[in-house]
């Protein structure tokens, strides 16, 4: 479907935006692909990184907060996905102003824009951290969530078609738990802290997340969150796979961290439908109809629950110490 096509990725320099871009170089012959983001340099650097396909992207330096920037980069556009963001829960905690700039009238833009260019589906990327949030990143991205969402209302019948593909932390990503425990290690340290030993959370791979966002780009009829089935791990086995001699101490739980990462509460259950390799919560409007659930899926049960916790593939220590070598994100 991405074949001759034109797709605009903000924050397209991210871990996310090169993956993605990655994976549709190698699957795809798009007509163009446009990357919309702030810096400069990232975007000089990408571009050097795929210089044979020079032909095919676009740097286009712009802010998600810019409104009129983002109506010239959607002109002619087909497909938009939205990974420009904030989402260090820290920095978005002490500027909660910026979060809010940049992930809720961000989001606000993208999708003025979207509707104004009459693109054809846009996919934002979601986190874990929206479903009942405790931190302000959380909230910000819920309120996106729920923008993208709504947004299918000012479509008309042939207008974008908007959707969310919801995750949790990416193995390896800046500022998770696999650099701090590989930080600590490289430094010599034994003793690895560990905020709860009770906890747990998802494992999901780049490649995963890119292969989610093109299912929702190829499933979506307006509405609906995707949300990818992967396996859990406790952040014990996590630190033991990563130097099997280390020692463990409990420190105690973070304030605004979660014991378990949640994808899908109760409260979602009588909407979402299983996949074979992923869920989609459908949404509720007075214009969707059971006919337009995608075929192949099963409603869940009432009461269902998708957590880090409660899931039903667990990593083992030596399942955990081949992903480290596999699946790590390098950006
Ligand atoms: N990484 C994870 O573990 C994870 C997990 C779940 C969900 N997500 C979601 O996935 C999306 C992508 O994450 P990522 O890991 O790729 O993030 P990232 O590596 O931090 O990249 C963020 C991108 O957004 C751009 N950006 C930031 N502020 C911008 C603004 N105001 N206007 C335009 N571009 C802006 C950045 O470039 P400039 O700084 O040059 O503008 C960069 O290209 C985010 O929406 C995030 O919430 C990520």
């Amino acid at each position: 479907m991405l074949n001759n096509k034109t797709i605009l990725v903000t924050g397209g320099t991210g871990s996310f935006g090169h993956h993605f871009v990655s994976y549709v170089l190698k699957h795809y012959s798009p007509k163009k692909i446009i990357i919309y983001s702030r810096d400069e340099y990232k975007q000089f650097v990408m571009q050097n990184e795929y210089k044979e396909y020079a032909h095919i992207l676009r740097f286009f330096i712009g802010d998600v907060r810019d409104a009129e920037r983002l109506h010239r980069a959607m002109k002619g556009v087909d497909y938009v996905i939205h990974a420009a963001a904030l989402k260090q829960v820290p920095a978005c905690e002490y500027n909660p102003n910026e979060a809010i700039k940049t992930n809720i009238n961000g989001a606000m833009n993208v999708i003025d824009a979207c509707l104004d260019a009459n693109v054809k589906k846009v996919v934002a990327l979601s986190t874990d951290k929206s479903v009942n949030p405790v931190n302000l990143y959380g909230g910000t991205k819920l309120v996106s969530d729920k923008l993208f969402c709504a947004a299918n209302a000012y479509s008309g019948n042939d207008g974008p078609r908007f959707s969310v593909v919801r995750y949790g932390n990416v193995a390896g990503s800046r500022g998770s738990v696999i650099p701090f425990f590989q930080n600590l290690i490289d430094q010599g340290e034994t003793v690895l802290p560990i905020t709860d030993f009770r906890m747990t959370r998802f494992w999901i791979s780049l490649e995963q997340g890119v292969e989610l966002v093109i299912k929702a780009l190829e499933d979506s009829q307006g509405g609906e969150t995707f949300i990818s089935k992967i396996p859990s791990f406790t952040i014990t086995d996590l630190a033991k796979a990563m130097k099997p001699d280390c020692e463990v101490k409990e420190i105690g739980i973070r304030e605004g961290e979660k014991l378990h990462e949640v994808m899908i509460t109760a409260e979602d259950a009588p909407r979402t439908y299983e996949y074979e390799k992923n869920y989609i919560i459908y949404p509720y409007y007075n214009w969707w109809s059971d006919s337009m659930v995608v075929p192949g899926g099963k409603k869940v049960e009432e009461g269902f629950e998708y957590s880090s916790g409660n899931n039903k593939e667990f990593l083992s220590v030596e399942e955990l110490a081949k992903k480290l070598k596999t699946d790590l994100d390098k950006h």
